[in-house]
């Protein structure tokens, strides 16, 4: 049996990548920084048959990083998805996302935190499980708002950290060749979730199942490559 980790599981993209995990057959470890509060996913575990386990995970906490790779010591884990992400609350003047001249130094980096640091260092705290699996892969939802190729310049802190991460997960895919272990970076398209906003284009159903279909067709050959839920390459 597949077993997943999947960081951000309580709403948006990781519940619903959650729920088809689930609904394939595997088994999931679910985060969420307020387990007690995170009921559509508490309601996808008691309908699983003891196949999803909640975590509680604050991917910009050292201390609640260690505990959760605590909590599944040292049971193997074939996919772990570093989905969790912040946009960032602030806005300017013009109700736009802040911009390079606009935005705030706490927020730049509490962003950067959460986007940027938060996966790295949960794949480092699950590297022993993700080895133990024989074939375990890593994967970080990334976006297009990363790209070079991406012109607006709004949601500069969220933008950044999407190009950091990429840079970052491309450099950990050449660590991991060795291990074998492939590293998917991964744009889900525009989603409509709390961060996407209702005009995004896609569902969430749409978006996990494309999501889900790379991670599964990722192998060495993929690794380090931007690509999209729909198999594209991405520019970076
Ligand atoms: N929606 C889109 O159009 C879109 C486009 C490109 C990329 N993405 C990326 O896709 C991923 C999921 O986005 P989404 O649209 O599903 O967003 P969402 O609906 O806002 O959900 C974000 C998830 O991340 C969790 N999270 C935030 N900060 C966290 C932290 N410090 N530690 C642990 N979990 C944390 C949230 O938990 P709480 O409920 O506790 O806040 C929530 O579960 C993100 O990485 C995002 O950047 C989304």
């Amino acid at each position: 049996m597949t077993t997943f980790f999947i960081t951000g599981a309580n709403r948006g993209i990781g519940l619903e990548l959650a729920r088809q995990a689930v609904a394939s057959g595997a088994r999931v470890f679910a985060t969420a920084r307020q387990p007690a509060q995170a009921t559509a996913l508490q309601a996808l575990a008691e309908g699983s048959g003891d196949r999803v386990r909640i975590i509680e995970l604050d991917v910009a906490n050292d201390g609640s990083i260690a505990r959760a790779a605590a909590h599944v010591r040292d049971e193997p884990i074939d996919v772990l998805i570093n989905n969790a992400g912040v946009i960032g609350q602030a806005k300017s003047a013009a109700g736009q996302g802040r911009t390079a001249l606009d935005m705030e130094a706490d927020e730049f980096l509490s962003v950067m935190r959460v986007n940027v640091l938060g996966p790295l260092l949960v794949t480092r705290a699950l590297l022993r499980n993700l080895r133990a699996a024989h074939g375990g892969k890593v994967a970080v939802i990334s976006s297009m708002m990363g790209s070079f190729a991406y012109t607006g310049a709004e949601h500069i802190a969220y933008s950044t950290s999407k190009t950091a991460v990429n840079r970052l997960f491309a450099a950990l895919a050449l660590e991991l060749a060795g291990a074998r272990i492939p590293v998917a970076i991964l744009s889900p398209g525009w989603v409509r979730t709390d961060m996407g906003g209702p005009n995004a284009t896609l569902t969430v159903e749409e978006s996990a199942a494309g999501l889900l279909r790379e991670i599964a067709r990722t192998d060495m050959a993929l690794s380090g490559a931007f690509r999209s839920y729909a198999g594209a390459t991405l520019t970076w």
